[in-house]
């Protein structure tokens, strides 16, 4: 399963690819309003940062603009995927941009028919938004596995992005599912390395240590 970084805070994506653990970053509007930076230079410099796929965000609503805003867009590096919503004018960027050789993520998926929708028009990438459905006691979770299942009964090569991920629980049950990919902000990545008995067996590893008074080194 691929990490991609859900952030356009530049050091945070740095940190998570020095380890090997940025196959990709996904950014959107509200991202890029919060790193206070311009979303050109942002994306150029975040591109050049990781090898994967950087997703970019068109904010135009008719397709034939958005299809102008995600060219653009692809112009900053090779490794853009320009990311479009799942709306009608969205899907007929989706078809255009992908026959043109363009990686395109839709994204704000909600639904199977959504995702099936995506892969119909070419999307590389669908975004299913777990957390935002969890959040008006809907299942998130259900909406990945049964795009998993739909995906894989007829073949479909778009890739399942799983987004608006909250915990590290939905990432564990993302990978148990079969998510081709998931993005999560740099803070959740970070807390899949904790356990209480990690923590505990080290120390007590360190006590026992400290009283044979030898060193390694
Ligand atoms: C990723 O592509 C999405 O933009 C992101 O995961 C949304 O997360 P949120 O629902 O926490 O804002």
């Amino acid at each position: 399963m691929k990490f991609f970084v859900d952030t356009a805070e530049i050091d945070a994506i740095a940190d998570l690819s020095d380890l090997g653990m940025a196959d990709g970053v996904t950014t959107n509007p509200s991202l890029i309003m919060k790193s206070g930076r311009d979303i050109l230079e942002v994306t150029k410099e975040i591109a050049e940062l990781v090898d994967g796929p950087v997703s970019a965000e068109v904010v135009a609503t008719e397709a034939e603009a958005m299809i102008a805003e995600g060219r653009k867009l692809a112009e900053i590096a090779d490794n853009i995927a320009i990311k479009v919503p799942l709306t009608w004018d969205g899907l007929k960027a989706c078809k255009v941009l992908s026959t043109e050789g363009r990686m395109v993520n839709v994204t704000l998926c909600f639904s199977v028919n959504q995702a099936l929708l995506a892969a119909k028009a070419g999307a590389s990438f669908i975004s299913p938004f777990i957390g935002r459905l969890d959040d008006i006691n809907l299942d998130g979770m259900e909406l990945i596995a049964d795009i998993r299942q739909v995906y894989d009964n007829f073949g479909f090569e778009t890739e399942i992005l799983a987004a608006s991920i909250r915990s590290v629980n939905h990432i564990a049950d993302c990978a148990r599912i079969g998510a081709d990919v998931i993005t999560a902000p740099p803070s959740v990545i970070k807390a899949m390395v904790n356990h209480p008995l990690t923590d505990k067996g080290l120390a007590a590893f360190m006590a026992d240590w400290e009283k044979t008074g030898q060193k390694i080194l």
